[in-house]
């Protein structure tokens, strides 16, 4: 039951409560280093299942879910066929739901993705595959979900279910309120769950009010279930399912009395639960420094005290008695940490030349240091590190901002009209090149692709507004590099996966610039995943490059901000912020108009990127300040990538 790093580990269901670690745990769960280790597993889980019935001459019933939880099980499968010969001669399927109405052949459907991500790369038979029809007429419907209904229960009912999750807690598209034995129907979908499609339907307007789906009842008789759940995104609804009280209300919490399931998990959405955030409240812990700085920035949260007045029996009474056991005194044991969170402050985060740097998170030499900041959209930069940013360069660094993706898809329609006609207007009439963009844009469909042409014209509204905040910030644009990955340059939401044309462009430009800091978006909550691309790709040019001297004096710091923000325990630099300079930050996200307003790809969160940033930023400043160190009025915060 530790995280598990290698493939040789099996997901089988144990009785909840038979590790102590499993105390607060309703539900049994395997943790993974990462979604890709954890989605072989159970794909092979799966696999294994399939050879076993053919084994017997059975037919293998799976129940198949859909979204961007069990794409990498797909690949997975469609490789085990492809290159390992696993046949799905014996396998029917059936689908947890599809929207209503939807037409088979929509991008958006359940349908299109089923035999894009699957079905179109494996030897099933097309007559074993079942998705529920999106376009059953109204007054067929109710018979047509018993007939589902029945239509597995002839096939001898479900042998595995696999399942994602949303962050209503549904399970297929059973949102809160639905019932324990419910079984497949017609629903209405929650606000959050169309809030949660509206990226890939290009606005939530577009997204389906309703769809089919098996019910509960229908899910809870598989004879094994198999839950996905990936990113910080699902960490607080994987914590209420599994710790949490049955309730109609986060239907995913009557899995709890089903007895063979596992929910397959990796850091990130394991990360709310008691045994992995408070583990010295499950068992006896070993006291890492890491652990220990989380444990007692928790303690004083908890006991609302500041580092240095937390007590013998604050420890004690906490599940810390076997820190303090191990530390000697509470008085100690504060004045550690103490010392350890004030020197991660410093207003100098490219170092303090003429200074010791023996307490401060940086060094003081090369007084001159060479930057790299990437930034994965062209505007993460001044967000999420825009004072930070503004220092390195008023302190004299040669800084280098690198927009890692144009960002074109999150410009919409009409800004790019915006810009288009006055292009027109200024140049001259019969430009064709203008005219066709122009056309192009008002008779264009809700579809899913931007043509080149419209990419280009909005990637280049968004490199204007970065090049008008970075001039702001005093850069020359000639330290300006605009790296335009190709893996996001698919003109729609979904984009390809990392290849090396990408890694390539990050490490020609680290071997070509030589930096002695990089900092990077360590910000994986982002919604559609573009973040974690470009941090990867970061991760495997330093790999490449790490081998080479320039690299032995190459810090590399990781920043978040636009979504969520580092806690105090983990922040190992903390640069603060004056009101002026929080202004001047906010000035320089203003420049990036294009994503101000109705912009696209929000998340859950509606408000503006510069609202929802100086509110981390205080709130890093008041966390300091609530335990005991100065008073600021804002901060960012990194931390380090050591590799
Ligand atoms: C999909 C389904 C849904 C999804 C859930 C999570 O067939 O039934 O319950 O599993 O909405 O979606 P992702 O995986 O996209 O986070």
């Amino acid at each position: 039951m530790q995280n598990q790093d290698n493939n040789n580990f099996s997901i089988s269901h144990k009785e909840p409560g038979q590790f102590e670690e499993t105390r607060f745990e309703k539900i049994h769960n395997t943790i993974f280093k990462s979604s890709e280790i954890a989605s072989k597993i159970v794909a092979q889980e799966i696999a294994g299942l399939i050879k076993e019935k053919q084994s017997k001459n059975e037919n293998c019933i799976l129940g198949l879910a859909t979204g961007s939880s069990p794409i990498k099980v797909y690949e997975e499968l469609i490789r085990l066929h492809q290159e390992e010969g696993l046949s799905f001669g014996n396998v029917i399927t059936f689908n947890l739901d599809e929207y209503y109405p939807m037409e088979k052949d929509n991008v958006e459907s359940y349908h299109y993705f089923m035999h894009e991500n699957l079905f179109k790369h494996i030897d099933i038979k097309a007559e074993n595959v079942h998705i529920p029809n999106g376009m059953i007429a109204q007054e067929n419907l109710d018979q047509y979900c018993l007939d589902y209904e029945a239509a597995i229960l002839n096939a001898g009912g479900l042998d595995f279910q696999l399942l994602g999750i949303g962050r209503t807690g549904h399970i297929g598209f059973n949102e809160p309120g639905s019932h324990s034995n419910s079984g497949t129907r017609s629903i209405t979908l929650n606000h959050i769950t169309r809030a949660d499609a509206a990226q890939s339907f290009l606005g939530i307007n577009n997204v389906p009010r309703r769809a089919i789906t098996m019910g509960i009842g229908t899910i809870k008789k598989a004879k094994r279930i198999v839950l996905l759940a990936w990113g910080e995104n699902k960490a607080d609804i994987i914590r209420e399912t599994i710790e949490g009280d049955v309730s109609s209300q986060v239907p995913a919490t009557y899995l709890q009395s089903h007895n063979n399931t596992t929910f397959v998990l990796d850091k990130e959405a394991s990360s709310e639960l008691t045994r992995i955030k408070t583990p010295w409240l499950v068992s006896s812990c070993i006291w890492t420094e890491e652990l220990k700085s989380k444990a007692i920035v928790w303690l004083c949260a908890k006991s609302k005290k500041p580092v240095l007045k937390l007590n013998d029996k604050d420890y004690n009474d906490n599940g810390m008695s076997g820190l303090l056991a191990e530390e000697g005194l509470a008085y100690d044991l504060n004045i550690k940490m103490f010392n350890k969170l004030q020197h991660t402050i410093t207003g100098w985060p490219g170092g303090k030349p003429n200074a010791s740097d023996e307490n401060r998170p940086e060094r003081a030499l090369p007084a001159r240091k060479k930057v790299i900041i990437f930034s994965p959209h062209p505007d993460d930069d001044v967000i999420s590190m825009g004072g930070t940013f503004d220092r390195l360069v008023e302190q004299g660094h040669e800084v280098h901002i690198a927009y890692q993706t144009s960002g074109n898809i999150a410009v919409s329609d009409e800004e790019a009209l915006r810009y288009a006609e006055v292009a027109l207007d200024i140049a001259d009439d019969n430009n064709e090149t203008i005219k066709n963009v122009i056309l192009s844009l008002q008779t264009r469909k809700i579809s899913k692709t931007d043509e080149i042409i419209i990419r280009k014209i909005k990637g280049q509204i968004r490199r204007k507004e970065s090049l008008g905040a970075t001039r702001y910030l005093g850069l020359p644009d000639n330290q300006v590099h605009f790296l335009d990955m190709p893996f996001y340059e698919t003109g729609t939401v979904k984009k390809n996966n990392l290849g090396s044309e990408d890694i390539e462009i990050i490490s020609t430009l680290i071997a070509k610039i030589k930096p002695h800091q990089i900092y990077a978006a360590g910000d994986l909550a982002d919604p559609h995943g573009t973040h974690k691309v470009c941090l990867d790709a970061i991760f495997a040019a330093i790999e490449e490059l790490k081998s080479k001297p320039f690299m032995n004096d190459c810090w590399v710091w990781l920043y978040r901000g636009a979504w969520h923000e580092w806690e105090p325990h983990e922040i190992e630099m903390a640069v603060p912020m004056s009101e002026d300079q929080v202004l001047k930050k906010r000035k320089a996200i203003f420049y990036h108009q294009s994503q101000k307003d109705n912009v696209m790809f929000q998340g859950e969160d509606s408000r503006e990127f510069w609202v929802r940033v100086e509110e981390r930023t205080e709130n890093t400043a008041d966390k300091y300040n609530a335990l005991g160190l100065a008073e600021y009025t804002a901060m960012e915060a990194f931390k380090r990538y050591y590799f």
